[in-house]
């Protein structure tokens, strides 16, 4: 009992895997001690801001930056023609495109960087910006990406169009690609032999990632001795390191990239914007420290959208609901510039996994990209680049499918999921599903909500309703998503040609502490916080004495950074890796201490034990002493180990979410009454987190669904640049979420775990959707374009003529 109880002990004061250990940031967050971007101040630092284009579409005749120039404190306007010289005046796109930097010769959307004001103080410069006159030419403006294939205006001047783009022929010069995936003619002819088949258009409508921090950055440029010091809100320091010497030719070795604390990244800090380059330029040219930080307008009008996804889907299936084939044709709009952050080689990204939970035999998908007057972006706003819109698409088309076979939509999906034996599988569209269990999740998921008798109460509403004896409907939400994450394997992604490895690196001190260094960075996930706990487990030191770092290019190894939920599946795994290492040179140690063989010896929790004498061994603690103060024959000194991990597969977390949303007919408002929250992202490394995670996930969710859009007029004008008109919710709004799990660990990860920071904001969006359809179903409503705000609810309640 002694013994259990002492491993017990020291399994608790390990705080490794599984366990719900508090923060460690937060006691710097909640005491306002974080350290921003915003909060770097250098002597002498000067600011910049930006002058914008108040139209869509418009040549530039001529800017005047004599009067700025006048004002006291204003150092340097800049604008293209300064930064032809150095060939800085239009940058590289991570989707292999250009984009203009300051605008050169004319303006492709309302925001547009014209000209960059530098100035001694924020509001000087902000001042100064008003005082630059520029005229402007307005042009027809296009706004609609059907209209852009047909019409004769031409957006990008600055490109030959009969050539082919980066990723293929061109059909129309605003058309950017055509990419495809799956067997056309298969597909084709599996739907026209089918028995029953649905057909919709879905549109994913643009929104914003709109972290509560937005993008910026401090350039400082010494000239005395070569090195440019750069931090910013980088989501992939390390790359932006690689692309700033590329673009500026100072070696890499003399850049500095750090990203400090990060207010939330959720895609939007993933890009290279047209700011990083006029402060580097700015402090390159006045030899001061430049900042450049965006407010709120300029981060939701001119840096990365997400989504504006419009999906045409054609679902077949046999009578009993059996699905045949699937059928998708994607117009997406990518704005101004093809600037969508995407792995080289998938311009859709990660669309094709829109079979999502589903055994369906056959699938073909084509998206044409295309250029239209809207901020260029396209990111991947929580989720791995494009899988929102995949799990939004297919979500739709299996209730429009159940509709059409006038089925149970919860019934539907039962018959149709992958079964666990078929594990690992093979999607029709290309994909390797690594490890899943569908059916015990969503068999958990509808008893938990109490599915039948939900159904019932429904049925019993609308009764009531035509009886007018309510004006209030039930809708239920169904949704089960297949999520993707972890972008490598570098054989098949990279970002500008860097492969999408992560790394690890760990330095175990003498006295039996640690730091760990890796080349992801935390926007608020906790980083901190779990990956000592892998490494806890990992290497027997409790991670309370492991210190993680992150987001210094000058120390941490190079990595490809945070987004898509791909720092646990990569990142994770080069920890758990660099421990193993850490570990099989300390049993050569604690071999050479206990005098026994490696082979004797066996790992217990926080020790090396001899083989059936438990009372010798040797700690952790005892052997990282060792390791710098002995003579070991035949090893180095020291117990460092470094890890680049190539992921063999990405990792498939899926989910199970229920939505009961109450919807008054009359004013078009709703209800959340329950939410339900399965979650199997394999082995859980920190439950609490997980828990933060799915309920900042679903809240960004049921602003997409319910509120959010970055809307335009006909001229171009974006109707939402502030958060009066860009639905942000707040805890007025926040419903209660019930989360729960089922655990299915990943055959290929080295502790088993899969991401989960995207899968709620990837599966929220269809269950709340689904939910305003659900409350319609009985009165004839098959689809209605998000976001369902009340106005919107109302009119579909209107059209219905309820
Ligand atoms: O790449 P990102 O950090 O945005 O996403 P993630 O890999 O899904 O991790 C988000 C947070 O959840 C991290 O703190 C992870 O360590 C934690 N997590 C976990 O505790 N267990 C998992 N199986 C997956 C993530």
């Amino acid at each position: 009992m002694k013994d259990f109880d002492d491993r017990e002990e020291r399994v608790g004061k390990l705080k490794g895997l599984g366990c719900a250990r508090k923060r460690v940031e937060d006691a710097r967050f909640t005491q306002g001690k974080g350290n921003y971007v915003d909060d770097v101040k250098l002597p002498g630092m000067l600011f910049g801001d930006f002058v914008r284009s108040p139209y869509a579409h418009a040549r530039i005749k001529s800017i005047d930056a004599t009067a700025a120039l006048e004002l006291p404190g204003v150092i340097a306007v800049l604008t293209a023609e300064d930064l032809k010289p150095l060939n800085l005046h239009w940058m590289p796109t991570l989707a292999g495109d250009k984009q203009m930097v300051l605008a050169d010769g004319k303006v492709l959307f309302q925001g547009q960087e014209v000209a960059f004001v530098v100035a001694e103080d924020r509001y000087i410069a902000a001042d100064a910006i008003e005082l630059v006159e520029v005229d402007y030419e307005d042009l027809p403006v296009i706004v609609d990406p059907f209209e852009a294939l047909t019409t004769d205006v031409v957006l990008r001047e600055d490109l030959d169009t009969s050539e082919p783009g980066a990723h293929g022929p061109r059909k129309h010069h605003n058309h950017i690609f055509l990419w495809e995936e799956g067997d056309k003619t298969a597909t084709e002819q599996a739907i026209e032999s089918s028995e029953v088949v649905a057909e919709e258009m879905v549109y994913y409508h643009r929104t914003h990632p709109c972290p509560l921090e937005t993008c910026g950055c401090v350039a400082s440029m010494d000239k005395v001795n070569g090195k440019l010091t750069l931090w910013g809100t980088f989501q992939a320091p390390h790359v932006v390191r690689t692309v700033a010497s590329l673009l500026s030719g100072i070696a890499e070795h003399d850049i500095r990239v750090i990203s400090p604390d990060i207010g939330g990244g959720f895609g939007n800090k993933v890009g290279v914007y047209p700011g990083y380059v006029c402060a580097i330029v700015a402090s390159i040219v006045t030899g001061k420290p430049v900042k450049w930080i965006e407010d709120r307008m300029d981060n939701l009008m001119a840096t990365a959208f997400a989504r504006d996804y419009w999906m045409k889907g054609r679902i077949s299936a046999t009578k009993e609901g059996k699905i045949t084939g699937l059928h998708c044709h994607v117009t997406a709009d990518h704005g101004a510039f093809d600037a969508c952050a995407d792995p080289t080689k998938f311009p859709a990204g990660f669309f094709h996994i829109c079979t999502g939970s589903y055994d369906i035999p056959v699938a073909y998908v084509g998206v044409d990209g295309v250029y239209t007057n809207k901020a260029p972006g396209g990111v991947a706003y929580r989720c791995s680049f494009r899988v929102t819109e995949a799990a939004y698409f297919i979500e739709r088309m299996i209730e429009v499918l159940a509709i059409e076979l006038n089925m149970d939509a919860a019934e539907l999906r039962r018959i149709n999921f992958i079964r666990a034996d078929q594990f690992p599988y093979h999607s029709a569209l290309g994909w390797e599903y690594d490890s899943g269990d569908y059916h015990t999740a969503w068999d958990k998921a509808l008893a938990a909500v109490d599915y039948e008798g939900l159904r019932k109460e429904q049925a019993e509403r609308v009764e009531a309703f035509k009886r007018g004896e309510t004006r209030t409907l039930l809708g239920i939400g169904l949704t089960h998503f297949t999520e993707i994450v972890g972008a490598g394997p570098v054989k098949n992604c990279d970002i500008l040609g860097m492969g999408m490895f992560d790394s690890c690196e760990i330095r175990i001190h003498p006295t039996g502490s640690a730091t760990a260094r890796l080349g992801t960075i935390s926007q608020g996930q906790g980083h901190a916080t779990t990956f000592g706990q892998i490494l806890a487990s990992e290497i027997g030191i409790s991670s309370d004495n492991i210190t993680i770092e992150e987001g210094d290019t000058d120390t941490a190894p190079y990595g490809l950074g945070t987004y898509g939920s791909r720092s646990t599946p990569v990142a994770g795994a080069a920890a758990a890796m660099a421990g193993r290492k850490i570990r099989a040179k300390a049993q050569m140690i604690a071999a050479y201490l206990l005098e026994v063989h490696d082979g004797d010896l066996e790992w217990d929790i926080d020790r090396f034990v001899v083989k059936g004498a438990p009372d010798r061994f040797k700690t952790m603690t005892e052997i990282a002493y060792a390791a710098y103060n002995q003579a070991i024959p035949g090893l180095e000194p020291g117990l460092e180990a470094v890890s680049y991990y190539d992921p063999p597969n990405m990792t498939y977390p899926f989910g199970a979410y229920i939505c009961v949303m109450e919807i008054d007919v009359d004013t078009g408002e709703h209800k959340i009454r329950q939410f339900y929250a399965l979650d199997d992202c394999g082995t859980r490394i920190n439950p609490m987190v997980i828990e933060g995670q799915v309920h900042g996930g679903l809240t960004e969710a049921l602003a997409i669904a319910m509120g959010q859009e970055i809307a335009y007029d006909d001229l171009g004008n974006c109707k939402t640049g502030t958060l009066m008109d860009f639905f942000l919710p707040t805890a007025v709004e926040t419903p209660h979420y019930t989360t729960d799990h089922t655990e299915t660990p990943s055959p290929h990860h080295p502790i088993g775990a899969k991401g989960v920071g995207e899968s709620p904001n990837v599966g929220g969006v269809p269950a709340f959707s689904n939910a305003v359809h659900d409350a319609f179903r009985a009165f004839g409503l098959r689809q209605s374009h998000m976001p369902h705000d009340h106005w919107r609810v109302w009119k579909i309640a209107h059209d219905l003529g309820l």
